[in-house]
């Protein structure tokens, strides 16, 4: 164990805040006791918080269209293997009717920006529709980097929080990762707009993506602690075959689950999932990353015909699965580690 490390991490516990050079010595230098340590640590801090208790999302994911070619993403607009589809708003609803009768009391709507189809109106009429329906649940929106006006309306409608990975908190990594149209500041931009509208807000990134190194990462935490989302995504990075990162290294497993512990030690009260990617880089990822902190697991309402077509990377999980089958899959996967579904919206408090 790197005693250097392991003391930063109790500095992290006490202080809730590193400096960037402190942050960059703990990624050059961790190693899997300083993981082992900092699980500890977070697994109490999340059983303090929430008990042994596990939030539930259901995402429906509605369109795989999108406008954007991010270059890591299997929905990007150049791939033209990917079979588009896009639900009606009835095939939206009926997800979500199906996800309530199974205990979900969020439903998270994420899609490719597919705006010009699936204008910020009928966005709109879709969250009002939900939230007639279940007055009771949550609506967590993922469409991408919408303008303030968009956005302002969809809170009006009813939606709660909205979820916007910044992928990377260093503009120069995050022009690596995105064509020559796509600005960091406008998507750092759309997360402020988004606190400032009252949204629970959702940032994150993929770890080990290409050309990410350690100051990246302490360039994140450092974003994470100053801008304080709501919840953070993480995953690891995995290559899809039909992307310009085809051939990249997929993210490390065990540097995922070490900053899932260092986010919950920073940030006790956060909302953190263990990521459908984390699941499919290792079979029991959703269980480490509860056993490392995480207190969310989002699974997939989608209807079956197109869970398929939604695949961001190679071999995700849960394509062959119907909501019943994950819903009771995820039941028996947190109690196999001593967890219990939650059946509440499960807001930030
Ligand atoms: N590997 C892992 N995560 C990915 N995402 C997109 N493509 C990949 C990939 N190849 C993540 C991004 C995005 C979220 C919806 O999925 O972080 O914000
Ligand atoms: Fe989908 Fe296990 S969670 S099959």
């Amino acid at each position: 164990m790197s005693k250097q490390v392991r003391s930063l991490i109790d500095k992290l516990d006490r202080d809730k805040t590193l400096s960037k050079a402190e942050w960059v010595t703990v990624f050059d230098n961790w190693d899997e006791d300083d993981r082992a340590y900092a699980a500890g640590l977070a697994r109490e801090i999340s059983q303090s918080v929430f008990g042994n208790k596990i939030y539930i999302r259901g995402i429906v994911e509605f369109s795989n269209v999108c406008k954007n070619d991010c270059l890591y993403c299997g929905i990007r607009r150049s791939n033209t293997n990917a079979q588009r589809y896009r639900l009606t708003d009835e095939e939206i609803l009926h997800c979500c009717d199906e996800g309530y009768e199974y205990g979900f009391r969020t439903f998270v709507l994420q899609s490719g920006e597919d705006y010009a189809v699936y204008t910020p109106e009928r966005m709109a009429g879709i969250v009002r529709s939900i939230k007639a329906a279940h007055p009771d649940c949550a609506v967590t929106l993922s469409l991408g980097e919408l303008e303030r006006d968009a956005l302002a309306l969809l809170r009006e409608a009813g939606a709660d929080r909205y979820l916007l990975r910044h992928e990377t908190a260093d503009k120069e990594h995050y022009q690596k990762l995105h064509p020559a149209g796509m600005s960091f500041e406008h998507r750092m931009n759309c997360l402020h707009d988004l606190k400032d509208l009252g949204y629970q807000t959702g940032a994150g990134i993929m770890v080990g993506s290409p050309y990410q190194t350690g100051e990246c990462l302490a360039e994140d935490m450092l974003f994470f602690a100053e801008f304080r989302p709501e919840m953070i995504g993480i995953g690891p990075f995995l290559p899809h075959k039909d992307t310009p990162f085809r051939d990249m290294p997929k993210g490390s497993c065990e540097l995922t689950l070490l900053l899932l512990s260092l986010c919950r030690i920073m940030l006790p009260d956060l909302l953190l999932p263990a990521t459908t990617a984390l699941g499919t880089i290792r079979p029991d990822g959703r269980e480490q990353g509860v056993l490392h902190g995480a207190n969310v697991i989002m699974p997939n309402l989608s209807p079956s015909a197109v869970r398929k077509k939604y695949l961001l990377y190679d071999n995700k999980i849960c394509t062959e699965d119907s909501t019943g089958e994950c819903r009771f899959c995820l039941q028996n996967r947190m109690k196999s580690i001593g967890y219990e579904i939650e059946i509440t919206r499960g807001d930030h408090r």
